[in-house]
């Protein structure tokens, strides 16, 4: 499936590296169109008409904002439109692209490296062998969830945004341990390491958290000792305003 990206910005870019194929794409600044297809041994193409000419299936990774704009140019051409705009519902997306298959996504910048979380906002069949193929398509990038339309933008809040939470967690417990005497850089292996394999646990405990949590914290021991200090701390509350925050800006 020839796939054409419409816009070569962060996200088509971890999009594109984790498909492993060639992509063809355009984007306002020609030179990160070519830099794009160049990485993926695809080809940068001068318009958005052109990608959708050319493509089995067009995946719009413009902003939400150019949604009405981007439809004129590639709507008369495309076969299939695939979306990852943030807060665009699948009702805006099939106004704006008529009478194809339309699919919505969301992913999370970890795709690049097939460990993504992706939503699809789930829909009626429309082309059950395209359906299929574009599924496994996104599917490919990392764990993909189907999850009513209505429900996608705050599954986007929730783990769109993680990647930069987990980095910001990563660095204060880093620094941490640099008041304590690790180097950044081992701290910074040893952290990172330990929230992989604590994903990779909590996906084989069947993301059971609380096992998890009394697995390591023994009685009376040091982890509970963490543990009630990240509470009195507000790490909860934290977590829940950050969620608040961002859906409070994405409606
Ligand atoms: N980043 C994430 O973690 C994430 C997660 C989920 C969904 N998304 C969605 O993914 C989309 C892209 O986000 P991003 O973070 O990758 O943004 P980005 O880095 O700004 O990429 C968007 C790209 O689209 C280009 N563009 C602007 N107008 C265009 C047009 N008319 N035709 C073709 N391309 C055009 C932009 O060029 P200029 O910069 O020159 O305008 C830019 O290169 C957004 O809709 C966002 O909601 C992002």
């Amino acid at each position: 499936m020839q796939i054409g990206l419409i816009g070569a910005g962060n996200m088509a870019r971890a999009l594109a590296r984790g498909w492993r194929q060639p992509v063809l794409c355009a984007d306002p600044v020609f030179t990160r169109a070519q830099a794009l297809a160049a990485e993926t041994g695809g080809e940068a193409l001068q318009s958005n008409a052109e990608v959708a000419e050319r493509a089995d299936l067009v995946v719009l990774a413009h902003k939400p904002a150019q949604l009405d704009l981007v439809a004129t140019e590639v709507a008369p051409h495309a076969r299939a439109v695939a979306s990852i705009l943030a807060t665009v519902t699948l009702v805006a997306l099939k106004h704006a692209y008529p009478e194809r298959p339309v699919y919505r996504f969301i992913p999370s910048l970890p795709v690049e490296v097939r460990q993504g979380a992706v939503v699809q906002a789930a829909d009626a069949p429309q082309q059950p062998d395209l359906d299929e193929q574009v599924q496994a398509l996104f599917g490919s990038l990392g764990t993909l969830v189907k999850l009513d339309d209505s429900l996608v933008d705050a599954a986007m809040c929730l783990m769109s945004c993680a990647p930069a939470y987990v980095a910001l967690v990563t660095e204060a417990q880093v620094d941490a341990g640099v008041r304590y005497g690790i180097p950044a850089s081992a701290g910074a292996q040893l952290v990172v390491q330990t929230f992989a394999g604590t994903a990779e646990l909590l996906r084989r405990r069947s993301y059971d958290t609380l096992a998890v949590r009394r697995e390591v914290s023994s009685p009376g021991g040091l982890t509970v000792r963490g543990l009630d200090a990240l509470e009195r701390g507000g790490v909860r509350k934290a977590f829940s305003d950050a969620m608040d925050a961002v859906m409070h800006r994405a409606k």
